[in-house]
């Protein structure tokens, strides 16, 4: 199976309730990793890039990397673009062949964001392309206070955001955060339950990175279909770099380094897509 619209691999996994990791890449190497651990569990994936390495590499070095990477692929796969409030870089990876895009009009009036994200969905409906919305926006780990109440906005201003602009699937505050938790997370689940009841549509949880597999198991089962990991891939990433020169001082031979950072990659995508239940799913 080659690549597949986002769509597809969300709606599935939305009608029986297991999780498709969303992987934030960095570069090759690391992309490569991702679709090998998905190959290698039969599993779903879903790649995504950020709006800082689409601008480091480039929209066409990235989708010939991803092409010539998925040629052959024969578990569904998508490209992504996580977290995006800039048009022009949306419109620009929609272009290109990204499969779906998450616009964050997180920083605007919730009257803004919507009017914006309807024209991002009929944009993204010409390339078959998913949306994904935001209204909360996530901070990181390191902003926020341990007692801190996440900051969500209605229920009646979440699905009516949904309803007006049709995204495809919802990503709410209810908790989470980007970056490696101090402890495990308070998780308002209820909120996702109350949006999948009053919409109908998948939701994308986002601060993947530190939640509990009860955590995991218990919001997939209740419609988070898509799961964003992004800070394990760089803590596997750079640790394993760092390891390998510890334990080699002296050698500088990039490829058995690259060896080193490749597995740690792949152990810790195999992990993620083993506790959201896509294992086997492809
Ligand atoms: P983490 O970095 O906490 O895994 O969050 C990833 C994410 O939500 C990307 O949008």
């Amino acid at each position: 199976m080659p690549v597949v619209p986002t769509q597809q691999i969300v709606e599935r996994a939305f009608r029986g309730r297991y999780g498709v990791a969303a992987i934030n890449v960095v570069n090759d190497l690391t992309m490569e990793a991702v679709l090998a651990a998905a190959e290698e569990l039969r599993a779903p994936i879903i790649v995504q890039t950020s709006v800082k390495t689409v601008k480091s590499i480039g929209a066409g070095v990235l989708m010939a990397m991803w092409r010539a990477m998925t040629e052959r692929i024969d578990v569904p796969a998508a490209l992504h673009l996580d977290h995006c409030p800039e048009r022009e870089v949306i419109s620009l990876c929609l272009e290109h062949g990204w499969n779906s895009v998450l616009f964050d009009g997180s920083k605007l009036s919730v009257e803004e964001n919507k009017a914006q994200c309807i024209e991002v969905v009929a944009e993204a409906r010409r390339y078959g392309a998913l949306v994904e919305g935001e209204i909360e926006g996530f901070k990181r780990v390191e902003e926020m206070a341990d007692d801190e109440e996440p900051e969500e906005q209605t229920l009646e201003t979440a699905v009516d955001f949904i309803r007006a602009t049709g995204v495809d699937v919802f990503a709410p505050a209810i908790g989470n955060a980007h970056g490696m938790y101090r402890s495990t997370p308070k998780l308002d689940s209820q909120r996702v339950t109350d949006i999948v009841e009053a919409t109908g549509i998948p939701v994308a949880l986002h601060g993947g990175t530190g939640m509990t597999p009860d955590q995991f198991r218990d919001l997939v089962g209740r419609g988070c279909a898509k799961v964003n990991i992004s800070t394990a891939l760089k803590i596997a990433y750079m640790q394993a770099g760092f390891d390998h020169m510890t334990a080699n001082p002296g050698k500088f031979d990039p490829p058995s380094q690259f060896d080193a950072q490749r597995n740690a990659v792949i152990d810790m995508a195999r992990e993620h897509i083993r506790l959201l239940g896509g294992e086997g799913k492809a």
